[in-house]
């Protein structure tokens, strides 16, 4: 086994621009940066499969050591996931997934239980009774289909709560508040509405604002993330009533990388940890977080320490060699 072995590891994102995949690149970069001499090649589909397919092909014919793949939709990225596979090259499939099982392995939370999780919790803000509308992610995007038969899953008990309206928002806030307000009459008897994430929960929170609606309907969204503008804050500030927390895996997705790179045992599932935040445990997860990212500034403040005192001793190292030359 090489010391630094200098791999490259390339990254197909299915979108780049929003505040979920820009925390899950951060953590790429941040775990990648602990392994001085490996290259990341980095590419963004901007939402289109045909792009993200052909963005793949390039990339494996330039040469990478390990594919980390989100696909956009799940059919449309099978068949260059399964060609990439077979050509030997290590494939790890983050967040969403293809249709098929020749991966090297996934990292992610589980979709079905996140949406049970959030069909649960809306079946007990409920009490069993009411209407509930569904805003769901881009179709054919496998976290739509999962949350959404996970969700109808976690209600199914509850006979007296029922979903009167079923939306695609396409996971974008834009599409969500334009859809849901062409089904704006679903809103007279909605009691809660479930966005499969939270931008495109904040999007029906607009709309609700706008109509001036005079019921009152709960917010339920999906991912949590934490900093500015992300769904803890949305959730302490009442914006939604609850988010589950999705975690990007960007940093487990680096850690397997390296374990198959240099033939250490891996899982082929990764399955990250989930749960429902609301008013009762927000502000403990706001502190958690504010810990960690103080602890992650000491870290960086420390790396730039020794990154200077590296330049002090080489200097120090030449000066001694000059001494002894002469
Ligand atoms: C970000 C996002 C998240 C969602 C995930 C599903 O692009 O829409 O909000 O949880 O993708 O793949």
């Amino acid at each position: 086994k090489k010391e630094n072995p200098e791999y490259v590891i390339g990254f197909s994102q299915c979108v780049g621009n929003d505040l979920w995949r820009k925390t899950m690149l951060e953590e790429v970069k941040m775990e990648l940066s602990l392994h001085p001499g490996a290259k990341l090649v980095y590419t963004d589909a901007n939402g289109n499969s045909k792009t993200q397919a052909q963005q793949v092909k390039q990339m494996v014919n330039q040469g990478v050591d390990l594919l980390i793949i989100s696909p956009n939709e799940a059919m449309p990225l099978t068949p260059v996931v399964e060609q990439t596979y077979n050509k030997g090259i290590p494939v790890i499939i983050i967040d969403r997934k293809t249709s098929s099982n020749l991966y090297t392995a996934y990292v992610g939370a589980d979709n079905y239980q996140v949406g049970k999780m959030a069909g649960e919790y809306a079946a007990s803000a409920l009490k069993g009774k009411g209407n509930i509308v569904e805003i769901m992610g881009l179709p054919g995007s496998s976290p739509a289909i999962e949350r959404q038969r996970g969700f109808a899953d976690g209600i199914k008990k509850f006979n007296d709560i029922h979903i009167t309206a079923q939306l695609y928002g396409d996971w974008l806030k834009n599409n969500a508040e334009q859809e849901l307000l062409k089904a704006r009459t679903s809103l007279q008897t909605a009691d809660v509405i479930f966005a499969h994430n939270d931008v495109m929960a904040a999007g029906a929170k607009n709309v609700i604002s706008k109509l001036k609606l005079n019921r009152p309907i709960k917010i339920i969204g999906i991912d949590a993330l934490p900093g500015n503008g992300g769904g803890l804050q949305m959730v302490s500030g009442k914006v939604l009533d609850a988010s589950v927390l999705y975690p990007t895996g960007g940093k487990e997705a680096v850690v397997t990388a390296f374990r198959i790179l240099n033939k250490e045992s891996f899982s082929k599932d990764n399955i990250l940890q989930s749960l429902v935040i609301d008013s009762a445990n927000v502000q403990l997860m706001k502190l958690q977080w504010s810990k960690i990212s103080s602890q992650q500034k000491d870290i960086e403040r420390q790396q730039s320490l020794l990154a200077e005192q590296e330049v002090l001793f080489r200097n120090q190292q030449m000066v001694l060699n000059i001494t002894v030359i002469t």
